[in-house]
């Protein structure tokens, strides 16, 4: 399986960490973010990962900026994309399983490398449940595609 990865400057030690992670454990790990503490802009690789996603090239996508709210927001704008924010293993889990989330994002500044590996390894190993929730999700991508306006 192909996981795309992407930070800002905020999160280049943990993107590597969690990068090493998923290889030792068999994945291949595409890196689309920043390598440097320079400071830079992370909605582009909010962008770049969701795109990666949505185009197929990975499979899901991981995003870590500073508290992983700008990345995910970002990610979110990209059509296809269901990127969640998670600093607990059970959200995690619960977002695939119910909501089908493609991207996973956390925050550098906000949990430590053991809870990130925790929250990576609930949200890989589990499985969307479909039923119900698929018609709910159908319902969410379908807001999308109406392209609503204020
Ligand atoms: C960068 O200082 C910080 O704003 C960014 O990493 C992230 O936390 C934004 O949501």
């Amino acid at each position: 399986m192909k996981i795309a990865i992407g930070n800002d400057h905020a999160a280049v030690d943990m993107k590597n960490e969690i990068s090493e992670y998923l290889k030792e454990k068999g994945y291949e790990v595409i890196n689309y973010g920043t390598d440097t503490n320079e400071s830079c802009h992370y909605p582009i690789y909010g962008e770049k990962v969701g795109v990666a996603v949505t185009s197929g090239e990975a499979d899901l996508g991981i995003l870590i900026c500073g508290t992983g709210v700008g990345i995910s927001l970002a990610a979110n704008k990209v059509e296809g994309v269901r990127a969640v924010v998670c600093s607990e293993p059970y959200t995690a889990r619960l977002s695939r399983q119910h909501n089908n989330t493609n991207i996973l994002a956390f925050g550098a500044r906000v949990i430590g490398i053991e809870m990130a590996k925790m929250i990576v390894d609930e949200w890989l190993g589990a499985e969307f449940m479909g039923g119900k929730h698929a018609t709910r999700v159908e319902m969410m991508m379908d807001i999308e595609k109406r392209k609503i306006h204020g």
